[in-house]
């Protein structure tokens, strides 16, 4: 495999490449077992790089059939070649032609990068590194070139034929079966962005008029059967192109986009220029089949891999050191079409909850890692939540500094310089800094610095002199290999509430008028006071509205404070905090008096603020769906930081739910009955708002009359019109155990077999059943005829489901998660290593466990690291846990 040699890349030692490629044109003969590739390459030298260097050609896995240099025929002393690289030592010093033709087994390929099967078609993923799999080439993203693609294959295999760029010719080949096709992509680009597929598929067809009025050819490519279900990600498709129009002034610059869905897909989707690949569970959507949630994961990704085509493909990394240049960026710009196709303030809490779900854990333990890495033995390792979720904290938090109209300045700047070449974060921060007038060489460091700040605030009022002083603070733990912490710049979003609801007006002499007329102050040092006047009483501090910042905000004020936030606040964010801050302490209370064997204290004041919640929920269903959720135990495991005992947690949160679920009990099943569903489905947020309320209204019932609740699940599983409420229904029956839920579960599989994205849901509902019994299920799971450890999708709804989302038996003290998850690990990675090690990672904060559960999981951790033969990538994720 790819690395054999324990050599890291390091950001410090990037040089520009000794060589350009200004086109390439490929020509492919797909065959399922030896596909030819010819690839011919116009070279010249970099004028940037070292002059006489010899050429070198990454690979990986390549077997070469002929090499011509300017059409003459080499002989083998002319060059080296082994599987991973080709060199030659003598290449002419003006430009030249290369002509490679190598031999590649798409069947053979189970680690799904390069050209590989999906079903019965062809597909590629190239990014970051899977190009060099099908052609020898300088397979770095600051590479760029002009594409040629020609593919030819048997018409009944394969009677659809794509790649990037443009058609520009297509023909049957004269004697037989076999026929072609030529696509031309005219926009420069690195290798990790090609594409190609070829297939028998399904697909629709519909077209987008740009803002300057060109016509694009739209279509999604699927499996045969399935083209309704992807309506409605041509919906969200056509959407994204507008609003990337309106809001970035970004137009589509070709003359067709294309989609193709395929089952077997290593992450979400990838952004290929102009042919976009997707797992077709970001495609594949209908009632019956797909969920709110999957509707909203569809636009979300569709949007994603669109928004590329900006941010990532005309302007892209100068290195993969500079990843979260376009992921950072485009998570945010889709984070933001998000906001604005469904509710901003909802949008918002859901970003938050998934950055502290993985994000946090991340950057607390041991592979904590700085947004822009300066090391890393596998990329494919960094493809990860800090690299993408906190990428894209760093550029909201960059428009609240400069405001939303500079931001967008600096946006235009950004891709008016850097349209066409391969930038660096410091490009794109130069900028800002010119739109803004600001130096941002501090806010850099949030790039740099690894951890999570933590920014703790206390106040202290005057009732003589009417002022209230907040001190705000913070400090950044030292993370792997980085025990320096500066401060960074942290924007604090802030409000004051007198004790009625008022909000009051800012006057200080500590703050700068701007500050406080946008109510956003800033911290730069690690301390800063600020003295308000004109407070007539103790005021209620609105802190980091909007979660201005991904920071953790200590302590949490008292519970009185936050009931009246939840009552009053105007931030909703800040609301759906104060509601999330009062069932931790309500859980941790309850944690504790298990610990001392008290008796669990009741939590009245916050269970009368839900009430009011529940009852007032017809105001917007969805933010008090988000409201009325309880912390999972991964938030607790989170919170508590240390001494981990997921039972202990598990236990307290559901005494919590029971004392909800009992004291709400009517208002719950009046809630339950007010949002029944109501006509035809649809996958609008409005009506997403109201499933979601009913289903945590179901729970509430089910908690506090688990014969009431057992009854109202089954009868909307039996008649439910859709996915989302049989789902929810499957969840509160899952919990509630007994024969009711192993005949629900029975009857959803006959119904949905021949479903694998629904499958999936039915092994992941299982694998999170919170009782001791689940890891055996688990395990009799892993032989059903419908598990597969090859297909990624199913490996991680079943064993990715348990390592992430079951923290009581992934963490059994007995150690039979862990050891069902490391035996999974090993039997896969020889397989697929980027599926394998990215399962590995489900360990990210071992170390916050209590001390039993850590010797467990070191000593397995020790056990992999010390295998011979482990991929790159699944050993790099074992060491780097174990620092
Ligand atoms: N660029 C893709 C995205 O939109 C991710 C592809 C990464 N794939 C990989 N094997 N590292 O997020
Ligand atoms: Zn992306």
């Amino acid at each position: 495999m790819r690395h054999p040699s324990n050599v890291p890349v390091r950001l410090t030692d990037y040089r520009p490449a000794d060589f350009l490629i200004d086109s390439v044109a490929l020509d492919f003969r797909l065959d399922r077992t030896a596909t030819r590739v010819v690839a011919t390459l116009t070279l010249r030298r970099n004028p940037k790089g070292v002059p006489g260097a010899a050429l070198v050609l990454d690979g990986d896995e390549l077997t070469l059939v002929s090499l011509k240099l300017d059409g003459r025929a080499l002989g083998p002393q002319e060059y080296e070649a082994t599987p991973d690289r080709l060199t030659l030592s003598a290449v002419p010093d003006g430009p030249f032609t290369l002509e490679i033709e190598t031999r590649v087994d798409p069947t053979a390929n189970t680690q799904l990068s390069g050209l590989y099967r999906s079903g019965s078609a062809y597909c590629t993923q190239c990014e970051a590194e899977g190009f060099r799999r099908i052609t020898y080439f300088l397979d770095r993203p600051d590479v760029l070139s002009v594409y040629t693609t020609r593919i030819e294959a048997d018409e009944r295999e394969a009677p659809v034929l794509l790649a990037n760029g443009n058609p520009v010719e297509a023909g049957k080949i004269a004697g037989g079966s076999r026929h072609y096709a030529v696509w031309r992509d005219p926009f420069p680009k690195p290798s990790y962005l090609f594409a190609l597929v070829g297939g028998d598929l399904g697909v629709v067809r519909d077209s987008f008029t740009t803002m300057s009025g060109r016509e694009v050819a739209l279509a999604i490519y699927v499996e045969h059967g399935k083209e309704a279900r992807a309506e409605y990600a041509m919906d969200a498709l056509k959407r994204s192109m507008r609003w990337d129009e309106e809001k970035f002034g970004r137009e589509y610059d070709l003359d067709v986009f294309n989609i193709v869905a395929v089952s077997d897909f290593n992450m979400g989707a990838m952004e290929n220029k102009g042919l976009n690949v997707f797992n077709d569970k970001y495609v594949l959507a209908s009632p019956e089949t797909a969920t709110d949630g999957d509707y909203a994961g569809i636009e979300a990704v569709i949007a994603h891999e669109y928004f590329h085509n900006w941010t990532g493909n005309r302007i892209t990394c100068r290195d993969w050191f500079q990843l979260c240049l376009k992921e950072g960026l485009t998570v945010f710009r889709d984070h933001e079409f998000s906001a604005d196709m469904r509710s901003r303030p909802v949008q918002r809490i859901s970003e938050v909850r998934g950055l502290r779900l993985v994000q946090f854990p991340e950057d607390a333990g041991p592979l904590a890692h700085p947004v822009r890495p300066s090391v890393y033995h596998e990329i494919n390792n960094f493809y990860t939540s800090t690299v993408y979720e906190k990428g894209s904290e760093l550029v909201r938090m960059l428009r609240t500094l400069i405001g939303a109209e500079t931001f967008r300045r600096g946006m235009d700047i950004y891709f008016e310089r850097f349209d066409g070449t391969a930038a660096t974060v410091e490009d794109f921060l130069s900028c800002f800094a010119e739109a803004s007038g600001r130096d941002l060489s501090q806010f850099a460091l949030w790039y740099s610095q690894a951890g999570t700040p933590v920014l703790s605030s206390e106040g202290a009022y005057d009732p003589d002199a009417k002022t209230f002083t907040l001190t705000l603070k913070q400090e950044t733990r030292p993370t792997p290999g980085q025990t320096d912490k500066k401060p960074v710049v942290i924007p604090v979003a802030l409000a004051l509430f007198s004790e009625n609801g008022q909000k009051l007006d800012l006057a200080s002499r500590d703050a700068r008028p701007e500050e406080l007329s946008r109510g956003l102050v800033e911290l730069t040092g690690a301390e800063r006071r600020l003295t308000f006047e004109n407070v007539p009483s103790r005021p209620i501090v609105s802190l980091l509205r909007g979660f201005s910042a991904p920071v953790r905000l200590e302590p949490a004020p008292a519970s009185a404070d936050l009931e009246r936030q939840l009552a009053f606040d105007d931030d909703p964010f800040n609301r759906w905090q104060a509601a999330q801050s009062l069932a931790l302490r309500a859980i941790f209370a309850r944690v504790d008096a298990a610990r001392q064997g008290a008796a669990a204290p009741e939590a009245p004041g916050y269970v009368a603020a839900l009430r009011t919640l529940l009852v007032g929920a017809d105001a917007d269903p969805a933010f008090a769906a988000q409201a009325l959720s309880l912390p999972s135990v991964i938030d607790l495991a989170r919170e508590a930081g240390s001494d981990v005992d997921p039972d202990v947690h598990h236990a307290a949160r559901m005494g919590l739910r029971a004392e909800i679920g009992g004291a709400l009990r009517a208002d719950a099943e009046a809630a339950y009955a007010r949002f029944a569903d109501k006509g035809p489905y649809r996958p609008d947020a409005a009506g997403a708002g109201r499933r979601a309320l009913r289903a945590v209204a179901l729970d509430l019932v089910a908690a506090g009359d688990p014969q009431k609740g057992g009854a109202l699940a089954q009868e909307l599983f039996r008649n439910a019109g859709n996915m989302t409420d049989r789902l929810s229904a499957l969840t509160t029956l899952a919990l509630l155990g007994g024969d009711a839920r192993e005949a629900a579960f029975e009857s959803f599989y006959k119904q949905f077999a021949d479903d694998p994205l629904v499958l999936d849901k039915w092994f992941s509902l299982q694998a999170t059943i919170p009782e001791p019994a689940t890891t055996q299920r688990v395990i009799k799971l892993m032989s059903h005829p419908d598990f597969s450890l090859t297909n990624p999708n199913r490996l991680r709804a079943l064993i990715g489901a348990f390592a992430n989302a079951n923290l009581t038996c992934f963490h059994a003290l007995d150690g039979s998660g862990y050891d069902l998850l490391t035996r999974v690990v090993l039997d896969v990675d020889p397989r697929n290593p980027q599926v394998a090690a990215r399962l590995l990672s489900s360990l990210r904060a071992w170390r916050t466990l209590e001390a039993r559960r850590r010797a467990l999981v070191e000593a397995k951790l020790r056990d992999i690291v010390a295998r011979e033969g482990l991929s790159a990538d699944t050993r790099d994720i074992a060491t780097r846990a174990l620092a």
